[in-house]
């Protein structure tokens, strides 16, 4: 049956991550799809830095946008990252030519989610974005599939590998906040601007993807209230051990008398929480519907491998004919989000 022909833009950690992932499942992942599907461009900065990747049966673009509007591509999966530029140019031309697009990019997603939703719906595409939010962890089918037939009141949890990461190291090891942040940069968890890790402007970009799906509301990252980790120091997290307690940076969505609120911060959870024992680059989620109670996922969050995995299980979907929309209702039915005041929180 039909090749599945996939064009790769950006081949960075989770670009280089995903193609290794196609190529080691290949077989895997025609049986699933019942058809082949073959990443048959790329398109990244350098074409000749070296990614430990055979590129030679593939064709080379240097401009990602060119990629994006090739017509022998059906699917673009966008692995540039940022909110504006070149990525929303890659995805608006993929959707404006009836492609289907994939994207690990929250960012973007927080900033152009609606609109972007409506783009896809009018062009008869997918958009899907499974790896911008927790890594490796299935949330977005989660909260859109999974706990599809619940009121949803309340979305937590961890949403930032690399804080994690950072707070984990510095209790057990003691070592410093720049130190671990650089080990975090290397193993290839942290944003290409890590402030965005450490100052909460990452998992509030999560938070309010995931505040969309589960309020049927347009994406609201505008009122969202953030605080990073930069200040939390070696002796607030020895003194909050001693008390009991850990220290976690949280993203918490709730609705509160009909309006949505949504705040990132350094949390004291309890040692005895199952959230307090989520360690490195772990990410977890809770969500809390109205039938099924109070669910749980944990997973990394963040690195070349788990995030490939969520990149790929969005392309088998494509693959395989599912065609859900980009949020938990269709875009002109999202409501609009009705922020709740800070005094509420
Ligand atoms: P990297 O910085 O490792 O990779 C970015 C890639 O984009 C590089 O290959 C780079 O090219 C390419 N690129 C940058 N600008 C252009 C351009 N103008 N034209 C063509 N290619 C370009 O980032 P990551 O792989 O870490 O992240 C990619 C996306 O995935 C981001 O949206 C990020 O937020 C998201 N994400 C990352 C996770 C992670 O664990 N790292 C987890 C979940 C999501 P070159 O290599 O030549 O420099
Ligand atoms: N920089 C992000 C993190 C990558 O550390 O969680 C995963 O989205």
């Amino acid at each position: 049956s039909e090749t599945l022909r996939i064009g790769i833009a950006g081949l960075g950690t989770v670009g280089a991550g995903t193609l290794h992932l196609l190529n080691t499942h290949y077989e895997l992942i025609a049986q699933r799809c019942g058809r082949p599907v073959l990443v048959t461009a790329v398109s990244a900065r350098d074409r000749r830095k070296d990614r430990g990747l055979n590129l030679e049966a593939v064709r080379w673009f240097d401009d990602p946008v060119a990629l994006a509007g090739d017509p022998e591509i059906d699917v673009v999966i966008e692995l540039i990252g940022g909110a504006d530029g070149v990525a929303k140019e890659v995805t608006e031309t993929a959707l404006a030519n009836g492609k289907h697009v994939i994207t690990a990019n929250k960012a973007m997603i927080a900033h152009h989610g609606t609109e972007l939703a409506h783009r896809a719906e009018e062009a008869g595409a997918v958009l899907s974005y499974e790896a911008a939010v927790c890594g490796g962890i299935p949330v977005i089918k989660t909260l859109r599939e999974g706990l599809a037939a619940n009121a949803i009141s309340a979305v937590y949890g961890i949403m930032n590998g690399t804080s994690n990461f950072i707070l984990s190291q510095m209790r057990d090891t003691g070592r410093e906040f720049s130190e671990v942040l650089q080990e975090a940069q290397k193993l290839g968890y942290a944003e290409a601007d890590p402030s965005f890790d450490v100052d909460g402007y990452d998992a509030a970009h999560k938070l309010a993807i995931l505040s969309a799906l589960a309020f049927n509301a347009q994406v609201d990252y505008a009122h969202l209230h953030v605080e990073g980790i930069r200040e939390v120091t070696s002796v607030d997290i020895a003194f909050a051990e001693e008390l009991g307690y850990r220290i976690k940076l949280l993203g918490i969505a709730r609705r509160v008398d009909g309006k949505i609120s949504q705040r990132v911060h350094p949390v004291m959870v309890k040692r005895d929480v199952p959230i307090a024992n989520v360690e490195g680059v772990n990410n977890a989620v809770v969500a809390e519907g109205d039938f099924v109670g109070s669910i749980l996922s944990e997973g990394a969050g963040a690195g070349a491998g788990p995030t490939a995995s969520a990149v790929v299980a969005d392309l088998i979907d494509i693959a395989r004919g599912i065609r859900l929309p980009t949020f938990a209702v269709p875009a002109s039915k999202l409501d609009a989000a009705v922020p709740c005041p800070m005094d509420e929180h």
